[in-house]
This record gives structure tokens, C-alpha cells and sequence, in this order.
């Protein structure tokens, strides 16, 4: 058994990863880390774990084998300057802290960005993780196969809509049942903050491209998952890029290629990734979902885990979707 410690443990991400990680055959939750609740039970603020005998606490042990850190961007490097943690502790941090290349070193300790699906020989060696955004993961899913055959040759346009817990667990304007509840907005328009990490991406693979990434980021009036529709020109056939997606992700434990039309609730609650491929008047239109929670975070984050200490890929992450 390795033992792990969660910080921000009140938090929606580091709540799915205690779910998860209590149906893990070989991890052992040491710590859940709280500035806000020390000594509290964690049935306190997650209810539906209100069996567990667990606590919050404000003291860390040094010696953990992995540590989620589980906080809002920026928090993550002000955590690591607070508290040293053993060489042998792998670190898996779900901000934004350490995703671009400019910010991948940090203290001598080497973060590998976390797209499992892009960089799964690397992620096997790497010490430290910074697992991906949301709405990022689901859209380089929909990019990968067209980026890995240097096809990407036009501007590229995405609208994603994503579900309230994306802002995470403090109530805000804009999270509100009452503004939420039957309403549509966007928002950070052609501006998101996931944007660099998709570039930075879709570069590796196809070192020639430059194109405008137009990404209109949309909140939806649901609690979990994200919906994201991408296209661009093509001049390729439906049966070939049909063709290039089965094949990038034939050995793919959690991404699901269709030429059906899909919807949000084939994914909800699971880790997995459904992805239509469709070819329509010169354009490919991809459609992708995922669980936000799940991933787009949490499950990627324990994916990744699964990955570093050579686990099968799917120890704790066989979950099943709620579909009504
Ligand atoms: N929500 C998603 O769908 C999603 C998806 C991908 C990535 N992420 C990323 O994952 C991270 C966690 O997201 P989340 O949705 O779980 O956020 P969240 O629900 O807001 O939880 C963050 C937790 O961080 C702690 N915290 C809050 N303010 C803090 C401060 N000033 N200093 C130190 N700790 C503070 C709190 O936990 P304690 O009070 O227990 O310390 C809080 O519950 C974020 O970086 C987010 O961008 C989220």
C-alpha cells in the first residue's frame, strides 16, 4: 500500500479523489490536509462520506509517497514553500502552477504535464505531475489525433460548456442557484487561462502550427461535465479521419471513439471520454465530454498515480455513469 496525502481537502476535486481513492486496492489516505477545518470529520462537508472515521487536519506527514495538492491556482507553489516534503514523495498538483513549460521547474522538482493520453511514456518517469485543466483536457482529447499527424491547418474554433462545479465550492455570483438554474453565459472570451497549456500541446506535436485557437469558454445550468464541439477545415474523408482517432486511441484505457452522436450523460461520474468524429461540407467537427470532476481532475490525478507506481491503469477509477 503507498500512503497519500490530500491538501485542500474540502475542496469538490480533493472530495472525488477521497471517493475514488476509498476504492483503491492499493492506496491508503494517510492525510486530508485543511486550513479551514482541522480536527472536523470529513462527513462534516463531504456528507455522503459521513461513514468514514476520518479528519481533517492542519499537520502534514513529510513522508508521504504522493500528495495531491487540491487548491486554487498559486496556492500550490505558496504550500511548497511553507512545507518540505520527503525526495521520494511524488507530487501531483491540479492548479495551473506548474502546467507551462515556463513554470515546470519549481524548487529542483520537475513537473511532467499530466495528459496521460499525449504523454504517457513520459508521465511512467516522471517524479512530479501538473495534471491538466478541465475544459483543456476535454479539447486537446478532440486535437491530439489531427495534431499527431501534423493536420491542424486552419484556424481552430471551440465552445465549451461546462458544468457549476468547474468554479469550485465557494458560492459566488455566477454559481447561485438562482442565476444558474435555466441560464447559459460566457465567459474569459478567446482569453481562457487553458488556452497556453493547449498550445503549448498541440506545438509538441505539430511543431508548425500557429493557427488562432478561437475558444469560447460557456457555463451551463448543470452540476457536472463538459461539453466542448471543436472545428476546423479538412480536407480529409470521413472514413479517414474516422481512421487517424481509432487509431491514436486504440490502446486507450478511457477514450471512447464513435461516428454516433454523443451526449454528457455517457460520461458523467466516470473517467472516461467519448469523442465524435464527424466530417461536414470541408470541415471536422469533434465532439468531446467529459466528468470535469473526473478527467478533467481528480480521476486524470489518480490516473497519473496509477501510471507513476505502475498500478493498473484503472485501479479506482471503475466507476459507472449515472445515466437517469
Ligand atoms: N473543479 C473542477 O472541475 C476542476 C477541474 C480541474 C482542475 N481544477 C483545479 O483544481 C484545484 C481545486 O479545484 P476545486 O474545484 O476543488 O476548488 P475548491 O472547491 O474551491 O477547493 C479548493 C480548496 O482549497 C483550499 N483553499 C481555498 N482558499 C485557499 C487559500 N487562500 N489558501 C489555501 N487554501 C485554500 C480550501 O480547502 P481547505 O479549506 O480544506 O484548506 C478549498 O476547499 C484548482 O486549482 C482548480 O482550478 C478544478
Amino acid at each position: 500500500m503507498i500512503k497519500v496525502g490530500i491538501v485542500g481537502s474540502t475542496g469538490y476535486v480533493a472530495g472525488e479523489l477521497i471517493r475514488c481513492l476509498q476504492h483503491h486496492p492499493k492506496v491508503e489516505v494517510d492525510f486530508l490536509y485543511s486550513h479551514s477545518q482541522p480536527g472536523e470529520l470529513v462527513g462534516s462537508i463531504h456528507q455522503d462520506l459521513g461513514y468514514l472515521d476520518l479528519q481533517f487536519t492542519d499537520q502534514v506527514n513529510a513522508e508521504v509517497d504522493v500528495l495531491f495538492l487540491c487548491l486554487g491556482h498559486g496556492n500550490s507553489k505558496k504550500f511548497l514553500e511553507k512545507y518540505s516534503f520527503a525526495k521520494t514523495t511524488k507530487i501531483i498538483d491540479l492548479s495551473n502552477d506548474f502546467r507551462l513549460n515556463k513554470d515546470a521547474v519549481f524548487q529542483e522538482k520537475e513537473f511532467v504535464y499530466g495528459l496521460v493520453e499525449a504523454n504517457k511514456e513520459k508521465i511512467k518517469q516522471a517524479k512530479h505531475i501538473a495534471n491538466p485543466g478541465c475544459f483543456a483536457t476535454a479539447i486537446q482529447l478532440a486535437l491530439l489525433p489531427l495534431a499527431k499527424n501534423e493536420l491542424l491547418k486552419d484556424e481552430l474554433h471551440i465552445h465549451a460548456l461546462t458544468g457549476s462545479t468547474g468554479a469550485g465550492q465557494k458560492l459566488t455570483e455566477t454559481s447561485h442557484f438562482s442565476w444558474r438554474n435555466q441560464n447559459v453565459s460566457i465567459y474569459k472570451a478567446f482569453q481562457h487561462q487553458h488556452l497556453d497549456e493547449i498550445g503549448e500541446t498541440l506545438k509538441d506535436l505539430q511543431s508548425g502550427f500557429s493557427e488562432e485557437i478561437n475558444f469560447l469558454p460557456l457555463r451551463g445550468d448543470f452540476t457536472r461535465g463538459i461539453f466542448a464541439s471543436v472545428y476546423t477545415k479538412s480536407s480529409l474523408s470521413q472514413e479517414e479521419l474516422f481512421q487517424h482517432y481509432k487509431t491514436y486511441y486504440q490502446d486507450s484505457e478511457f477514450v471512447h471513439v464513435t461516428e454516433e452522436t454523443i451526449n454528457l450523460k455517457q460520461v458523467v461520474n466516470t473517467n472516461m471520454a467519448f469523442i465524435q468524429v464527424q466530417k461536414i461540407d470541408g470541415k471536422v467537427l469533434i465532439t468531446s465530454v467529459i466528468d470535469n470532476l473526473l478527467k478533467g481532475a481528480a480521476g486524470q490525478a489518480i490516473q497519473n498515480m496509477n501510471l507513476l507506481f505502475d498500478f493498473p491503469e484503472n485501479a479506482g477509477l471503475q466507476l459507472k455513469a449515472n445515466y437517469f
